[in-house]
């Protein structure tokens, strides 16, 4: 009966996938690595590998993840541990039980920790923008809350986190700075403020602006006037983060190419900061990665509720080294390339943009096993060299 279904199933798949070869991770079959080496040994040499870690994971919840994460890491971003409502949910109260276990987690596996994010309009706390009777404060007050942040969260961590986000996604796709309430309330200069308290609190910590939608040209070239911007002021940016959520079929390899090209001559570190490929159709159309957006679910837009078929693994594989490929031929710009994530079941994906849905967009599948792509990417490497 066993056999029968396993050809069976075998069957279904080389029907579905066409010309595909690949059998193995569907119809329950276990896939088995064949790397020898580890992601972080692959690319010991050119970046840093990261992973975004979640709370369950400092705290001992996902031992599993934590075992991976130690095998490949050697850098780690807290997914929301740092951001300003975590961690400043009050005016006059501070929570750092979690930022903290995650600091003294990189610093036992001696890793490069980066922290994430001090200035974003999304995950700040409304009261950060209005007096106590709910109206809007002033320029000089949100500086000067914004200053205190800054050199209280950066100041703890001083010389023990070695990276910040300084500020996230004030770029909007057209290439102006986006529209929100640091920006109305403080003025533009409200970017190179918060880029100059971070560097006053920790001199020797390197500073980051990172943002999404990063492979369109009216982004990218917003992103460089910011930066070129804050140079010629004399402000210290040590790198752009690209955010990579990005799926199966986008960005196109040239689009990032060009992104690539345009950003080298800032002559800045170059990092991507939330890597992840969604398997999944795309929600009417959107690609961006605006935490606000949330589509209606259909049942059409989650083809895979139970496991993925050897062919989309096969595919997910071919995207990875396709990127990896990039990464390591630029591996001179590059500084980093960081997972939003360890896992399959952690994946922000699962929610966004549409709910309850199973996706498939790390290296790492649900029990924590390495995929295809994990073997793709570390091919990546040994084929270059
Ligand atoms: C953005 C933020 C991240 C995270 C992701 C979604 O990219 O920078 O901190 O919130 O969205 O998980």
């Amino acid at each position: 009966m066993e056999i029968q279904s396993g050809i069976i199933c075998t069957i279904l798949f080389l029907v579905i996938c066409g010309s595909a070869v690949f059998i193995g991770a569907g119809c329950g079959q276990k896939y088995t690595s064949t790397s020898t080496l580890t992601l972080k040994q692959a690319f010991e040499n050119d970046f840093y590998v990261g992973a975004a870690l979640n709370y369950d994971q400092v705290a001992g919840k996902d031992a599993d993840a934590i075992a991976v994460v130690c095998k490949h890491f050697n850098s780690i971003t807290p997914e929301n541990m740092l951001k300003w409502v975590k961690v400043h949910p009050e005016p006059d109260r501070y929570d750092f039980e979690a930022a903290d276990q995650f600091v003294a987690f990189g610093e036992k596996n001696n890793m490069f920790i980066v922290g994430h994010t001090l200035i974003w309009h999304h995950q700040t706390p409304f009261w950060v923008f209005r007096d106590k009777s709910g109206n809007p404060v002033d320029r000089e007050t949100l500086l000067e809350r914004m200053r205190e942040h800054i050199f209280t969260v950066v100041g703890r961590y001083k010389g023990r986190i070695h990276g910040w986000d300084v500020v996230n996604e004030a770029v909007d796709v057209d290439g102006k700075l986006r529209r929100t309430k640091w920006l109305d309330i403080i003025g533009e200069d409200y970017i190179a403020k918060a880029f100059e308290y971070a560097h006053e609190a920790d001199p020797n910590a390197e500073l980051y602006y990172n943002d999404y939608d990063m492979y369109k040209r009216g982004q990218v070239r917003g992103v460089i006037q910011l930066v070129k911007d804050l140079q010629e002021k004399g402000i210290r940016v040590d790198g752009i983060g690209i955010q990579g959520h990005w799926g199966l079929y986008f960005p196109a390899n040239d689009e990032l190419e060009m992104t690539i090209n345009e950003l080298a001559p800032l002559g800045v570190k170059l990092m991507v900061t939330e890597l992840e490929l969604t398997v999944l159709p795309d929600a009417f159309g959107y690609r961006g990665a605006d935490i606000s957006k949330s589509f209606k679910a259909q049942k059409r837009l989650n083809p895979y509720p139970k496991s993925l078929p050897g062919c989309m693994h096969r595919k997910l594989a071919d995207r990875y080294a396709e990127l990896f490929s990039l990464f390591h031929k630029n591996r001179g710009l590059f500084s980093r390339i960081t997972f939003w994530g360890v896992h399959d079941g952690y994946s922000w994906r699962n929610e966004w943009p549409i709910r309850g849905r199973t996706d498939y967009p790390l290296l790492f599948d649900r029990q924590c096993k390495p995929k295809p792509a994990f073997d793709a990417v570390t091919k990546v490497v040994q084929t270059d060299k």
